[in-house]
């Protein structure tokens, strides 16, 4: 099954297949992503900021809680805020850079 997800930012459209990264979509589709710790949930310059389709990804786990929380601080986790490479794509998104790095 492919979804898309769309960069409201940028105003490009790419595909992802169910269950890949959004991180990796956007490398596949060579798009210039930030991703520091290499995808090990170390870092945050992956970080997406969800404008529609949060119920279509993957559930948040601690590790993602925790450096998100650690990074970016606790009210971090009321937004719509998800780390790249741990978000797993479930359905149709639309996303943008944070902007934090
Ligand atoms: S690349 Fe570092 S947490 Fe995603």
């Amino acid at each position: 099954m492919t979804y898309s997800i769309e960069l409201v930012d940028r105003d490009q459209e790419i595909e992802a297949e169910e269950g890949q990264s959004v991180l990796q979509a956007l490398l596949d589709s060579g798009i210039d992503w930030m991703h520091a710790c290499g995808g090990f949930c170390n870092c945050t310059t992956c970080s997406i900021q969800v404008e529609e389709g949060m119920d279509n990804l993957s559930e948040m786990h601690q590790d993602e809680k925790n450096t998100l929380r650690r990074f970016e601080g606790e009210e971090v986790l009321d937004g719509p805020y998800r780390l790249g490479c741990q978000a797993e794509v479930q359905g149709d998104i639309k996303i943008k850079n944070p902007g934090w790095y």
